[in-house]
């Protein structure tokens, strides 16, 4: 199992150009990958050091040990650390580092999380509901939708997966759990399918956005996201790079509003007519506007199509 499964991790790197460039990457500097996956970026990143060194994150123990295993020849260029990125700042101080130089974050699931049936994340296979990133972690897909109150599924549903359909999906949610627990990710498809009529399937699978919202839940996602990004821009050395790719644009709301904040000479409410606020930027951005694959990318890897890049200097 331990073997095969190293094989089958596979994940294209999203943006991959875009984010080494973004990094503008000194040989000799200390980058941090706060979402190693399958290692896509992490293996060029560690290419292109000298004596430089990289530490990657991931809370998924699959990861960890297949791209390990895969980054075996950098030797202790690399350092692997098995935990949410959201706890960067408290890591690096207890391993005694003061500033990096780079930090890269690719958000959200790896192919391998999504094409592995047994991890619970897809539409597409029939397994049981799971959806955790870090398969020690204690709450589970199959526990929100057991155990979640009518409310508490409608606020996750309209907000995590901008769902229209979210109360009459959870209607019948509430409706089948009553007879029987909700075991497979398969039930939930076809809860989702009865819940909302065929005229408003659209293109892409009905249960897409019920099942993202779910998988944000599970893997509190969202939760605190904004506390870590300014947290990372805190221990950026100066001219220090953060790049961050997101799916959807619930993160992107989230990175954007962080990156204008610290980019801004001024916070006050808009109607305050004076600055009274003394806040400088610290950061600049690198680009006004995110940047998204190109035609070529989104023909070779249909994954990367929601795909948007921003990225801040530390001034
Ligand atoms: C999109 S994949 C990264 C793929 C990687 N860049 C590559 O090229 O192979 C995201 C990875 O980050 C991990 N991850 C997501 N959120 C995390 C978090 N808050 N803390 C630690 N790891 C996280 C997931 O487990 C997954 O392995």
């Amino acid at each position: 199992m331990e073997t095969t499964f190293e094989n089958n991790f596979k994940h294209t790197p999203v943006l991959l150009n875009e984010c080494l460039q973004a990094l503008n990457i000194n040989p000799t500097g200390l980058y941090i990958d706060g979402t190693l996956g399958g290692g896509g970026h992490s293996i060029e990143i560690l290419s292109r050091l000298t004596t430089g060194k990289l530490i990657a994150f991931d809370k998924d123990d699959d990861a960890l040990s297949a791209t390990k295993n895969r980054l075996k020849k950098f030797g202790d260029k690399v350092v692997f650390i098995k935990d949410d990125f959201k706890n960067m700042k408290k890591v690096l101080s207890d391993l005694g580092v003061k500033g990096v130089d780079g930090i890269l974050l690719d958000l959200g699931v790896s192919s391998y999380q999504i094409d592995t049936p047994e991890r619970g994340f897809s539409y597409r296979f029939d397994s049981i509901l799971d959806m955790r990133m870090d398969k020690n972690s204690s709450l589970t897909a199959l526990d929100v939708v057991n155990t979640y109150s009518k409310e508490d599924l409608i606020r996750i549903l309209y907000n995590y997966g901008e769902e229209s359909f979210a109360k009459s999906i959870v209607t019948k949610i509430i409706e089948a759990r009553k007879l029987k627990k909700i075991e497979t990710t398969g039930e939930l498809v076809k809860l989702v399918e009865s819940a909302i009529p065929k005229k408003f399937w659209g293109r892409g699978n009905v249960a897409k956005k019920t099942f993202q919202a779910i998988r944000i839940e599970v893997n509190g996602e969202l939760e605190g996201l904004d506390k870590a990004i300014n947290e990372m821009i805190d221990i950026l050395n100066p001219q220090g790079r953060l790049a961050i790719i997101t799916f959807h644009s619930l993160e992107d709301r989230i990175v954007k509003n962080v990156f204008k904040e610290r980019s801004s000479n001024c916070i006050c409410d808009k109607t305050i007519p004076f600055c009274v606020c003394n806040h400088k930027a610290d950061v600049i951005l690198v680009n006004k506007k995110p940047i998204e694959p190109t035609k070529k990318e989104l023909d070779e890897n249909t994954r990367s199509s929601s795909a948007k890049l921003r990225i801040i200097q530390k001034i």
